[in-house]
């Protein structure tokens, strides 16, 4: 495993972030927790939640349960230490006005909340999951910046937000002397490439603003699995992502992908990963996995570089994809 600098941070991360939205939704705790074990065992050190996982997963889930098993495991392995830990802050955790957004009131109580689920005393990188217009950005910054300065957070970063508002972001951190946003989460793959690229890619390079991309297989569309013949995959978010990719487009990609992969003696996933790792903007994909073995085949994607001809070729593959939805109020 290689490691990176996150941004302009002195923070060193591995070039892989496990994400974690599968733990308590469709990875059980055990495998949740073999899933660390071999993410850790191979090098890895750099793992992603966020408080609201998984709270869409049924009845029987709640928001912080993706939290509760991460805190459970660090406690039981005593790795704590070891683990640069992200989670994220903004959506719906309590019921009432105050229950969710970027306010002072609820950032104070969601960070303890998240605290307490986590069983540490601090977070590594302290994240807002979506922009929120309705509080300005001053209240925002200065509650993540009192929350670094108790020695709650060591960095904040922002998911999904626009451009402007990241730009308004840094722009207010400078201005009032609060902390920065050090990291930028955007949704980003071979199948999602304007959303980013177009203005907050130059933004962040620009900026020096460290990149974890979510997302970075399509939600599993990229591991070649999916296929013209419409073989049936099993996952619930099949439908969903054959909705979306399953077009002569996105197969062609595919097959693209597995010409690519053949040559490289790699497997599909680690091709579309090695497109992401080749960008030096990038910072660390997010991958996720329901199981070791998907894991397992996502690693070897560490310290594979695809050259200029093969990224050259995917990036005009890829060229159509415009297929834009902005995230914010
Ligand atoms: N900031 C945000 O708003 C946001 C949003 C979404 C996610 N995230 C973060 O990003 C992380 C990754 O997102 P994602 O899960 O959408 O990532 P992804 O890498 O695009 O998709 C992961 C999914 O692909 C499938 N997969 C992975 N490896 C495979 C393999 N070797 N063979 C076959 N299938 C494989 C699995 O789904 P199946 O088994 O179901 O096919 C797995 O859950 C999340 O865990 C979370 O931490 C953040």
């Amino acid at each position: 495993m290689e490691y990176r600098k996150m941004g302009r941070t002195g923070l060193m991360v591995s070039e892989l972030c496990l994400g974690t939205m599968q733990f308590g939704w469709t990875a059980d705790v055990t495998t949740s927790w073999a899933i660390m074990d071999a993410f850790v065992e191979a090098g890895g050190n750099f793992i992603d939640t966020a408080d609201i996982y998984t709270n869409w997963a049924g009845e029987a889930s709640y928001g912080g349960k993706s939290e509760e098993v991460i805190g459970n495991w660090m406690k039981e392995r005593n790795c704590r230490a070891d683990i640069v830990l992200a989670t994220k802050v903004r959506g719906k955790m309590w019921s009432g006005p105050n229950g969710e957004g970027l306010s002072r009131a609820h950032i104070m109580r969601a960070c303890d909340d998240s605290l307490r689920r986590l069983r540490t005393d601090y977070i590594d990188l302290y994240q807002c999951h979506w922009a929120d217009l309705n509080t300005p950005i001053e209240e925002t910054l200065s509650a993540l910046s009192d929350l670094v300065s108790a020695g709650k957070v060591l960095y904040i970063g922002a998911s999904n937000y626009p451009a402007w508002r990241l730009m308004e972001a840094l722009w207010a951190s400078d201005r009032y002397g609060l902390a920065r946003f050090e990291c930028y989460q955007p949704e980003y793959s071979l199948m999602e490439r304007a959303g980013f690229e177009i203005e907050a890619m130059p933004l962040c390079k620009h900026h020096h603003i460290g990149v974890i991309p979510y997302s970075p297989l399509a939600g599993g569309f990229l591991t070649g699995k999916y296929k013209r013949d419409g073989a049936k995959v099993s996952s619930v978010r099949a439908e969903g992502i054959i909705g979306k990719y399953g077009n002569d487009n996105g197969y062609s990609v595919i097959e693209i992908l597995e010409s690519l992969a053949t040559d490289a003696g790699k497997s599909v996933a680690q091709t579309a990963l090695a497109w992401m790792l080749s960008n030096p903007v990038i910072t660390a994909p997010i991958i996720g996995a329901n199981t070791v073995e998907q894991l397992k085949d996502l690693l070897p994607a560490a310290g594979f570089r695809l050259g200029g001809s093969e990224m050259k070729c995917l990036n005009e593959a890829t060229r159509y994809v415009r297929n834009w939805r902005p995230i914010w109020d």
